[in-house]
């Protein structure tokens, strides 16, 4: 055979195993088969390269040459979603869009991914360009690292221009999986955004992106009548199609009919089924593999999409029920960098002040350039703001381009606060320098904050004051500066400064784990410290000393600490300038011993790993319940995974109930935790007197 026909024929052969595997996940032969017939695939093509082809799925390990994003104009409008927050609001958008329509609609109903927009431009059956959303009408191409994306087609099987969005994102697992190696990257759709982004595609192939494909934009008089008909035929061009699709009509029967013609695998449902559908949704949402933060609702047919339009911004046939709570649109009037107390930098947007979940707003974390640069946000912008999780804002996206001609903001080289030059580690800046003032600042802020040694009268503020002063330095100048030396000071009067003296002796009572908590070691907050000392690091010492030793396994040998956080600990704690700030807060009387509480229960939950979901009667809070499983040898998780054992429900633990059924985790109630506990009869007793108290 010819070495063409060869290539050829490896090229079919290895993208008709690579669909069966990545998009229909059904493998057809071994990896070891997989591998032997790629190994020849690279063989060939690098004995020929004038060969090779574009399409070769030796394409998609990528590449160690870096490469900037040339902006593309974009051929399609790419808008985003108009939004609604409850389930009753998508039905009233329903209604009315019958009404407009003055007809009978069917309706599809996707989950939202939370992940990266992106448009994938196909030119006669090829993979021409992968363009990031950008500001709608240009974008950022970044082909090379979507094309280590397995399940996107380098080749259609027609040779077709199509243009399709779709969401770039990251499965869970492979977050989870790839944590340790990205420690400052917070959740699976920053990785996700951080990879599309990355300059070699040889790193982005090391992060295991995926993308379901939602639209397709045919040519002119090659567009399907509906939405279903659309997805129905981008399946069989190659794409992966989310199979958690719902088609709503006047009757289920039509529907589940239509999705079968379709060949799409989903759910018929009628109208009246969607209220209870977006419930099932919501509950199912934990323990899908990938994020989602809503469901698209989608108008499905074409004439009625045209006949609706576009505003500037969204489409009006469709709309996302989001599932966090609202958000705000304001105006980014400029962006402030901020040196936190281990030298990181964070941009924070200054906002026009606008209202949000209850609260006035001024400013939005930024986290890092690589944000920006997603965000592909300037000075100027119209953005939306968000709370998540309810704590800081962050901006979420930019919803309108400012009109003066500003650029991408760009993070300043120097450090604002003491001028040195910043450096990048993983996706953040740093600044090295460690007299920075606002590092010392922040340093000592995070040790008298509420959560740490609760100094309430010592807070940021005060901070400021002793060192501008000069009294305090570093963290144990606060247990030998002479507070007297603010007499006079303006604004300082003597019951501040008795505060202050007060505040400073009452922190000596604090536990170990509490100022090892406080010393802002990586990787040690308040429950990495608990961990710590009930893994048997119940004091400073023996800590100093494994580091010393640089004896991982010491640290590695408690459950829940990993080879990356040993190592961050061990590095924090063989600084000369920590090793030395311990040693002067030893001299000074904090506690570096941890004193053991008695503790007589019996290890019944030993090798047990609890959740704990839902409220109680008798465990409010329900932190109150943890503490006895761990009280009894057992380790307390926030979230249930494969390794979870029991899960303890309160009222109202709908959808980890749902998860732990599906994992088969016992399920335990209140009633039979307290037996176990050994106290039913304590509870039969309060129940008596509170009706001996109604009657
Ligand atoms: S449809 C014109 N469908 O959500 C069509 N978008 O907030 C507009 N998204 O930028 C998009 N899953 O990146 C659509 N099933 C889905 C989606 C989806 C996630 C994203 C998309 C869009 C953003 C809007």
């Amino acid at each position: 055979m010819e070495v063409k026909e060869r290539i050829d024929s490896l090229i079919d052969e290895l993208v008709r195993l690579q669909k069966a595997y990545y998009i229909d996940g059904a493998p057809l032969v071994s990896d070891l088969e997989y591998d032997a017939l790629f190994d020849e695939l690279v063989k060939l093509e690098n004995e020929h390269p004038e060969l090779v082809r574009s399409d070769s799925p030796t394409k998609r390990v990528g590449s160690d040459l870096t490469s900037d994003f040339p902006e593309v104009e974009h051929t399609i409008p790419v808008l985003s979603l108009d939004k609604a927050y409850t389930a009753e609001a998508v039905l009233d958008w329903m209604s009315k869009s019958e009404a407009k329509a003055s007809g009978n609609l069917s309706f599809a109903e996707e989950e939202k991914i939370d992940g990266i927009s992106m448009v994938l431009y196909y030119e006669d059956g090829y993979l021409a360009r992968a363009v990031t959303r950008g500001n709608g009408h240009v974008g950022n191409d970044v082909t090379s690292n979507i094309m280590t994306i397995h399940s996107v087609p380098l080749r259609l099987p027609e040779a077709i221009n199509i243009a399709v969005r779709g969401e770039v994102y990251l499965p869970k697992a492979d977050f989870e999986k790839l944590k340790d190696r990205y420690p400052l990257i917070a959740n699976p759709r920053n990785l996700a955004a951080g990879t599309v982004r990355r300059q070699k595609s040889s790193e982005a192939a090391e992060v295991p992106l995926d993308i379901f494909i939602y639209e397709g934009f045919w040519e002119e008089g090659a567009a399907p009548a509906d939405h279903i008909e659309n997805l129905s035929r981008l399946k069989k061009l190659g794409f992966r199609i989310n199979p958690h699709l719902a088609l709503f009509s006047a009757s289920r029967e039509e529907a589940q009919r239509r999705l079968e013609e379709a060949g799409l695998e989903g759910e018929g449902h009628s109208f009246n089924e969607l209220g209870e559908y977006l419930e099932k949704v919501t509950e199912r949402r934990e323990s899908l593999p990938y994020e989602i933060d809503g469901m698209v609702t989608k108008v499905c047919e074409m004439s009625v999409r045209e006949a609706f339009g576009y505003t500037e911004h969204h489409p009006r046939w469709a709309i996302a029920y989001k599932f966090e709570s609202p958000q705000a649109q304001t105006k980014v009037v400029g962006v402030t960098v901020q040196v936190g107390r281990t030298g990181r930098i964070t941009p924070v947007a200054e906002l026009e002040a606008v209202k949000l979940g209850g609260s006035t707003v001024r400013r939005a974390t930024l986290h890092n350039q690589e944000y920006i640069d997603t965000l592909e946000l300037s000075i100027g912008d119209t953005v939306s703001v968000v709370k998540r999780g309810d704590v800081i804002p962050a901006v979420e996206e930019v919803i309108e381009k400012n009109e003066i001609g500003n650029g991408t903001f760009v993070i300043p080289p120097l450090c604002p606060s003491c001028g040195s030059v910043l450096e990048k580690k993983g996706a953040h800046l740093f600044c090295e320098n460690r007299s920075c003032p606002d590092q010392i600042l922040g340093r000592i802020s995070f040790f008298t904050a509420r959560d740490q040694m609760d100094m309430e009268s010592i807070g940021p503020k005060a901070v400021q004051l002793l060192v501008e002063n000069k009294l305090v330095e570093d963290i144990p100048d606060l247990y030998t500066c002479d507070f007297d030396r603010l007499v006079g000071v303006k604004g300082v009067g003597d019951k501040t400064i008795e505060q202050f003296k007060s505040a400073v002796k009452e922190s000596l009572n604090r536990p170990f784990h509490t100022v090892l908590a406080s010393l802002g070691l990586p990787e040690v907050g308040s429950k990495g410290a608990e961990i710590l000392v009930k893994g048997g690091f119940d004091s400073i010492d023996k800590l100093l000393d494994a580091s010393r030793r640089n004896d991982i396994e010491a640290f590695t040998r408690i459950p829940q600490v990993g080879e990356q956080s040993a190592l961050l600990i061990i590095n924090a704690l063989q600084d000369p300038v920590m090793i030395e700030r311990i040693e002067k807060l030893k001299a000074a009387g904090l506690q570096f011993v941890e004193i053991k509480e008695e503790n007589n229960e019996e290890q019944i939950f030993s090798d047990q790993v609890w959740c704990v979901t839902g409220s109680f009667d008798n465990f409010n809070p329900r932190g109150l319940a943890m503490k006895e499983v761990e009280k009894r040898g057992g380790r307390s998780v926030s979230s249930i995974t494969g390794k979870t054992t029991h899960l303890l429900v309160g009222k109202g633990g709908g959808s980890k109930r749902a998860q732990a059924e599906k994992l088969g985790v016992t399920i335990v109630t209140e009633e039979e935790f307290l037996k176990l506990l050994g106290k039913e009869n304590d509870i039969k007793e309060t129940k008596m007197d509170i009706q001996l108290e109604l009657f």
